[in-house]
């Protein structure tokens, strides 16, 4: 549960079957249904029907889920905040957009995520101030009023509402994927010296963390299929040829087999490129893109089609 003054959206936990259903009934559609726990990022179902909403129960459940979030549908962007914390001080990291759905134009089923960019231009200063002030430095205080040390990632994931108000969604104490791939590639401190300084309780020490100008985007190669059924052990090939200057491509669901690398995992790669601009880094993220071939992959053609 988040803690009180923190702005969400209005949600209810259940532990039971018809309690959920019962709730879904009075709320109505659209609503959000979530699992509690982890779910490799595929958790949670926007349902745009009641009828759809009590599949979603029943579908939780049968996976042995125990417990479910349902929470009010809320429209805007989805926007990642990482943050990194000692436990004393909490500092943002850039924040990022990802894709969820499968298909482009924001369609078709839930994944991990196909693809993201960072810094997103939703967020100024103004509001990233804010999502500090009202989110993160109110949850750290919280963790501290319970007795968690805890230090390492928050991840927040927020609604940006139409209005420009953030509404946090969910809480990852872990990085973000595809957003670390955009966040960390913009990130010009060693990552190692702020990591540390979490582990001593050192980062009011640091001095502020330094960014390479411009955006870095990544785009997510994924198995024909994915997130649904799909093979594993295909070849592929390309992959130096598309490490050109200013692209890196993080393996994700890869394996080396005799000095071949193969397929073998829904989401396989992260090609990810920062550039001056964004316009720059989308052009040149799909050139690499091109360059990687392997039997039914696929991607998204359209990552950062929110900006224009
Ligand atoms: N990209 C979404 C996540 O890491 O949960």
């Amino acid at each position: 549960m988040i803690a009180g003054g923190i702005p969400t959206a209005k949600s209810a936990t259940f532990t039971d079957q018809e309690g959920a259903k019962n709730y879904i009934l009075q709320e109505g559609a659209p609503i959000v249904v979530k699992a509690d726990g982890l779910a490799a990022g595929k958790g949670v179902m926007v349902t745009m029907t009641q009828e759809e909403a009590l599949n979603a129960i029943e579908e939780l459940f049968a996976q042995n889920f125990g417990k479910v979030v349902i929470e009010e549908f809320l429209t805007g962007q989805e926007v990642s905040v990482l943050a990194l914390t000692d436990g004393l001080t909490i500092r943002p990291l850039i924040p990022a957009q990802d894709h969820k759905q499968i298909g482009e134009g924001d369609t078709g089923a839930n994944t991990g995520g196909m693809g993201a960019y960072a810094p997103t231009p939703l967020i100024d200063h103004k509001l990233s101030d804010r999502i500090t002030k009202e989110i993160l430095e109110p949850t750290l205080k919280e963790l501290q009023k319970r007795g968690i040390d805890y230090r390492g990632v928050l991840y927040a994931g927020l609604m940006i509402t139409p209005e420009g108000d953030p509404k946090t969604l969910e809480f990852n104490c872990r990085f973000g994927d595809p957003e670390t791939q955009a966040v960390l590639s913009m990130l010009k401190t060693p990552l190692v010296d702020v990591l540390l300084a979490c582990t001593q309780q050192k980062l009011a020490d640091l001095p502020p963390l330094e960014w390479y100008e411009g955006t870095a985007v990544c785009v997510v190669i994924a198995a024909g299929g994915y997130p649904n059924s799909y093979e594993k052990g295909k070849i592929i090939t390309g992959i130096a040829e598309a490490q050109t200057e200013g692209i890196t491509v993080f393996h994700a669901g890869t394996k080396l087999v005799d000095k071949t690398i193969l397929t073998d995992g829904g989401r396989v790669l992260g090609v990810t490129s920062r550039a001056v601009d964004f316009q720059s880094a989308i052009a040149s993220v799909y050139q690499a893109v091109e360059k990687i071939k392997f039997e039914d992959m696929y991607y998204r053609r359209d990552i950062g089609h929110r900006i224009s």
